[in-house]
Parts: C-alpha cells; sequence; structure tokens
C-alpha cells in the first residue's frame, strides 16, 4: 500500500527526518510512535505532499507520489487527519462533511449517510456550528470528513489527544471497526499503550530517525518500549 524509502525532510536548516524507511501493507494498522518532536507529524504531511524530501521515494499502491501535490492524493486514496483536528469551527457538522465531499471535481453524495451510520452522534448534531462541539465530537468530525473521500490509506494523527479516557476508547473502537472494514490506517499516537494494542506493527520515532520497529505485541513487550512509553 505505502512504501516509504530514506526520506530526508528540513524545515529551513532544521533536519526533522533522517532517513526515515517505512512500509503499510494492504489492511494492517501500522503505528508511528515517539516523543515530541520525533518527527511523527512530519513524517505524515510528506506522505500527503505537504512537505518534500529531498531524498528517497514514497510510493503509494506502486504510484511514486515523492513529488505529488496534496490536493491530488486525495483521489489517489490517500486521507490524512492531521493534529489538532482541523475542522471548519464556523461551520455546521454537515457543511463539514459536503466539503469533504467534494473529491477530484466529483461528489460522493453517498458519503454524508455513510458518515452519519459509522458516527450516529454527528447524526444528531448535524445542523449544530462545528466550533461549540465537544473535543471528541470534532475528532469524530475530523475522521469522518477524511473518510468521505473513500480512502484506501487513512492517516491520523494523535486521534486520541485531549480526549478523556472513554472518548479515547471510543476513537480506538472506530479505528478497530475502520481497519475491519477494509480501510488501512497509518496511525500517530502519544498514547503508546492503545496504540500498540490496535497495531499491526509499529514503529518507534527518536529524533527523526527510526530506532525500533516490530509488531504491536513485541514492542508493548519490549524494556526499552516500556521504560520510555509505558511509565515503566
Ligand atoms: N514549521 C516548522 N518549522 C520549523 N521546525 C519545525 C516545524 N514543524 C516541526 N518542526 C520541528 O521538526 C521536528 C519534528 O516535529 P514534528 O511536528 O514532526 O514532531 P512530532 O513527533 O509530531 O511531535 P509531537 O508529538 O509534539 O506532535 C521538531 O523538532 C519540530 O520542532
Ligand atoms: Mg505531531
Amino acid at each position: 500500500m505505502l512504501k516509504v524509502n530514506d526520506i530526508n525532510v528540513y524545515y529551513g536548516n532544521i533536519h526533522a527526518l533522517k532517513g526515515i524507511s517505512l512500509d503499510v501493507h494492504n489492511d494492517e494498522i501500522v503505528a508511528l510512535i515517539g516523543a515530541n518532536g520525533a518527527g511523527k507529524s512530519t513524517t505524515l504531511k510528506t506522505i500527503s505532499g505537504l512537505m518534500h524530501s529531498k531524498t528517497g521515494s514514497i510510493r503509494l499502491m506502486d504510484e511514486d507520489i515523492s513529488h505529488a501535490e496534496a490536493y491530488k492524493l486525495v483521489a489517489k486514496g490517500l486521507a490524512h487527519v492531521p493534529e489538532g483536528r482541523r475542522i471548519f469551527l464556523q461551520m455546521t457538522v454537515l457543511e463539514n462533511l459536503e466539503m469533504g465531499a467534494y473529491v477530484d471535481g466529483g461528489y460522493m453524495k453517498d458519503g454524508i449517510a455513510d458518515a452519519f451510520n459509522r458516527f450516529p452522534r454527528l447524526k444528531h448534531r448535524k445542523n449544530q456550528i462545528a466550533g461549540t462541539l465537544s473535543g471528541g465530537e470534532q475528532q469524530m468530525l475530523a475522521m469522518a470528513r477524511a473518510l468521505m473521500s473513500q480512502p484506501k490509506l487513512l492517516m491520523l494523527d494523535e486521534p486520541s489527544m485531549g480526549l478523556s479516557p472513554i472518548l479515547v476508547q471510543q476513537i480506538f473502537d472506530i479505528i478497530k471497526e475502520l481497519h475491519k472494514t477494509g480501510t488501512t490506517i497509518l496511525l500517530v499516537e502519544q498514547n503508546a499503550e492503545m496504540a500498540l494494542e490496535v497495531a499491526d506493527r509499529a514503529y518507534v520515532l527518536e529524533s527523526g530517525r527510526i530506532v525500533l520497529s516490530g509488531t504491536g505485541e513485541e514492542l508493548a513487550q519490549s524494556d526499552r518500549i516500556k521504560k520510555a512509553y509505558l511509565g515503566g
């Protein structure tokens, strides 16, 4: 599905990604974990064409997308829910979903009904201004909007950030459900425990480098991971 090979990404003089390589296979959930500033969001931004690498390549379903523009990648099956759930705060829930329904000049008219089936909470609030939704509801809206394009690969950047334990559990249940219905997922999380639990495989990022990878289970058992990310 996705093959990232040796990418180096800079913000001016700051060398944020130092030779990152990773794979996401069809139907997998792959987690990317690591401390603040490790380069997780930059990795997702580079895959989705918002940043570009000086080296290496990125392939999506066997197509080289290293130099593709972000807006073109949606039509190729990639969706990215960025950090901090970027929704249109002044618009209603329905209007936000409609914004996500325009893909490559076409309008996904079944998408809205699908979104409301998947997120009944949003259906009841479809005329509510998005900025007045709770944090968890805003995250659901951001995910629902990304799903309007029926992506093959969904990238989620810290979907559980700032949510109460019950809402975190709900978001992870939705992730599992999406995975069951055939969406491949690349998940960035600070919540390493939850991420490793749902992930088939995971990569650990430190200072712009991948320092460890393995199955979710292997990493959850690793002493290094336990010490650094799982509180002992
Ligand atoms: N727009 C920017 N300009 C300059 N440096 C940046 C910019 N965005 C990120 N960086 C730097 O790049 C590095 C990687 O940042 P990134 O946002 O990818 O980290 P992260 O792993 O997502 O962290 P967090 O868990 O805090 O979200 C950091 O050192 C950060 O300060
Ligand atoms: Mg980040």
